[in-house]
């Protein structure tokens, strides 16, 4: 007999997806241009296949069979991001694009028809031209255009849409977008410009968290979306498990803490660490600008629930090789810390190993006084192909590993797959495939295509329930 195991009362599965990689219509209908249409269109081109998201799956023509689709895969919700410059073109409120708001409407009428719960994200990535040409996400004014923004998404789309996740991936905007230069707007201000982005992005989600409940007493839950690995020490050595608490601290501490630390502020390793290397390298002040008491006041418990993005594992060192291996300054070289996808030096450990989200799962239920988590995404690329045995291997076991981490008494409520669609992956382009469904990029028409995955996910989503396996 089969041993299959239901999901909690009230667990919500879903899937997401994200404007720039499935929209398309990227000058369509008054939307303004935004950074990473510049950054597609720039020669040559940083991305991997040469693509663009010009196009991509052309959601914005085709969302009414999108929202089909997620309905015969029975999904509770679908996570989808509002593009800042479709509904503003310039970034600003004084200019609202009517053809934009009526998109999003349309798009989010069909989910609630087809009884598929809109979870927007109001940021995945996408900052309109102009304001990168005042300096983004390094200009402290972003606070208040991110805030301006989100008042006009929950004027029009306040009562319908119920839950928001403020900023995808503060760490991936900030050290990718304006610290290392690897993401657009591909700013490289390596040790200086990641903290900058990443006060505001904390600023501008706590604001904009504030605004919701108290201007709009909103029914609905805001949250925020960070991305994490887990991290394994190379060796039993004291510098090595030292080296995996710190890097906790440096990619999700320093989002996390400041809203769920009883006290705020950023995580204590990472002040000291980056005092200690600012002063050395002769900076007046720490390059980690302090959060002021009224800033650390608003911050603290601006969370209704943590969205967590978790697909692999880190393999962490710090040795004597660590050192002086990275730029100076920059995070990476504040924390001193080495990490490769496989194990050094057997190569033996998986980087996608379903044990380690259950060990995320369980330390941030420790870290952080058992938050309410949704996994706003997880999921595994390849190369493509209908028969995608591996993805289910993957999610069936990220979710046993899920549903062992609630036994535990962790507070999870909702799994989303990234993705519903194959989609434009970034520096990527199309070459990494996420989708449960297979599209077609080669024909105008984006044709979608079930994969083996998508039927096994339905069977999921309908029976309530998963087949046990263990991890
Ligand atoms: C995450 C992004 C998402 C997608 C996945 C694969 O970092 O949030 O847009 O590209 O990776």
């Amino acid at each position: 007999m089969l041993d299959v195991r239901k999901f909690p009362k009230g667990f919500l599965l879903g899937s997401s997806g994200s404007a720039y990689q499935y929209e398309g219509a990227w000058n369509e209908d008054g939307k303004g241009p935004s950074i990473w249409d510049v950054a597609v269109h720039e020669k040559p081109s940083r991305i991997q296949d040469g693509s663009t998201g010009d196009v991509a799956c052309d959601s914005y023509h085709l969302y009414k069979e999108d929202v089909k689709i997620m309905s015969y895969v029975g999904l509770d919700f679908f996570r989808f991001s509002f593009s800042w410059s479709r509904i503003l073109p310039t970034g600003f409120p004084n200019c609202i694009n009517q053809a934009g708001i009526d998109f999003y409407n349309n798009f989010i009428d069909e989910l609630i028809k087809h009884n598929v719960t809109p979870f927007a994200t109001i940021y995945h990535w996408d900052l309109p031209k102009q304001l990168q040409e005042l300096g983004g996400w390094t200009n402290p004014d972003v606070v208040q255009w991110f805030v301006d923004y989100a008042k006009v998404l929950f004027d029009n789309f306040g009562h319908k849409v119920k839950i928001w996740a403020t900023i995808n991936e503060p760490s991936m905007i900030c050290l990718g977008g304006y610290g290392a230069g690897l993401l657009a707007p591909f700013v490289n201000a390596y040790g200086i410009g990641e903290y900058a982005c990443a006060e505001h992005v904390l600023l501008a989600h706590a604001k904009t968290y504030r605004l919701y409940h108290e201007v709009y007493k909103g029914k609905g839950k805001v949250g925020i979306v960070l991305n994490t690995h887990w991290f394994e020490p190379v060796t039993n050595s004291k510098e090595d498990k030292k080296a995996v608490s710190d890097i906790i601290q440096f990619e999700l501490g320093i989002y996390a803490n400041p809203i769920y630390d009883p006290c705020g502020d950023y995580p204590e390793v990472v002040k000291k660490r980056v005092a200690a290397k600012s002063s050395e390298q002769g900076f007046p002040r720490s390059r980690l600008p302090k959060l002021s008491y009224r800033d650390l006041k608003l911050i603290k418990g601006s969370a209704d629930f943590l969205g967590i993005n978790m697909y692999s594992t880190y393999f962490v060192y710090r040795n004597e090789s660590v050192k002086g291996s990275y730029h100076v300054p920059s995070s990476l070289d504040d924390l001193e810390v080495g990490f490769s996808i496989t194990q050094r030096p057997f190569s033996v450990a998986t980087s996608t190993n379903p044990r380690d989200f259950y060990k995320l799962l369980v330390k941030i239920k420790k870290l952080y006084n058992n938050p309410t988590v949704y996994i706003t995404e997880n999921g595994l690329s390849n190369d493509g192909g209908l028969e995608d045995d591996d993805r289910i291997e993957y999610i069936a076991g990220h979710i046993n590993a899920l549903l062992d981490a609630v036994d535990q008494g962790c507070d999870v409520r909702a799994y989303s797959v990234w993705s519903l669609l194959d989609n434009f992956e970034w520096l990527f382009g199309y070459k990494n495939k996420y989708g449960l469904y297979e599209v077609d990029f080669s024909s105008p028409k984006r044709t979608r295509t079930p994969r083996k995955s998508a039927h096994f996910y339905r069977n999921v989503t309908q029976s309530r329930s998963i087949e046990r396996c263990d991890l």
